[in-house]
């Protein structure tokens, strides 16, 4: 469950609803290590699903950062894959054809420069197509680790998402050197920005009260607050630690 986050939800939501009624947006939410970023992109994906979104969903890794169009193929093929032969078919040749149909298993080769911009628009009208049958959510989480093939498109994909069935949330992290690159700098610029917050007091108490299942004591409290920074993760950590008999919350 999370907490002190309505504010961040409900343009989460939004993003949702305007997929749905045909004119997406893009949201790009920023904050530190342990800031509750993924949780938001889990929300925001069980809302898309609730409202009958596909949801297309991906995680950068440092370690896949030269990957090619990785990216690309964690959103697409579970997608893909699910398919039955016929939509896949369709979906593929509206792309143009030279797609190929499992993206992560065939290669799928770094074009020419002059042919970069038509894989760009090959990806563009595989998601148009797909969108126009069931309105798209896609989420990519850390998207300072993306590969720029991938980002490239990405950054497409927003440019246009004001006349597409599609919405798109990223996270970055704040700080990280590769949320410095072209690529990714304009994918935040062009979106909507959103900060993962340190979470309040009151968040605080409903981390604690969660963790207990009661009211913590007032010292306990502040003592969570003032060690966590209001970070998620170590709110979550300052809460659990209770239980390990670092602290206690009214003799738990
Ligand atoms: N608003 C919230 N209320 C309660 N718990 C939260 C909230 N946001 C995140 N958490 C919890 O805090 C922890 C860290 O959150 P999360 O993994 O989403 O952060 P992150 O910014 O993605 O971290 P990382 O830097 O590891 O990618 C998780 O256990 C998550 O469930
Ligand atoms: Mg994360």
């Amino acid at each position: 469950m999370l907490h002190g986050r309505d504010l961040e939800l409900r343009t989460l939501r939004d993003a949702v609803a305007r997929a749905a009624d045909g004119r997406g947006t893009a949201v790009v939410v920023g904050g530190g290590v342990g800031t509750g970023r993924t949780a938001l992109l889990d929300a925001v994906a069980v809302a898309a699903g609730r409202a009958g979104l596909t949801v297309l969903r991906a995680a950068s890794a440092l370690v896949e950062r030269d990957f090619e169009y990785g990216v690309v193929r964690q959103l697409f093929d579970p997608l893909l894959a699910a398919a039955g032969a016929d939509a896949r078919g369709r979906w593929l040749a509206a792309s143009g054809g030279s797609l190929p149909a499992a993206l992560a298993v065939e290669p799928l080769d770094r074009p020419e420069p002059h042919d970069q911009h038509g894989r760009v628009r090959e990806l563009q009208a595989l998601l148009a197509t797909v969108g126009a049958e069931r309105p798209v959510l896609v989420l990519v989480d850390d998207l300072q680790w993306a590969d720029t093939a991938s980002l490239q498109w990405l950054n497409r994909l927003v440019a246009r998402v004001a006349e597409l069935p599609v919405s798109f949330v990223g996270t970055t992290l704040h700080g990280d050197p590769g949320a410095g690159r072209p690529p990714v700098r304009g994918l935040a610029a062009a979106a909507v920005p959103l900060r993962a917050r340190p979470l309040g007091p009151a968040a605080v108490r409903g981390v604690v009260a969660g963790r207990f299942g009661r009211a913590g004591d007032p010292e306990f409290l502040q003592v969570c607050e003032e060690v966590s920074g209001g970070v998620s993760l170590w709110v979550r950590q300052a809460a659990a630690s209770s239980g390990s008999g670092l602290l206690t919350v009214g003799g738990l």
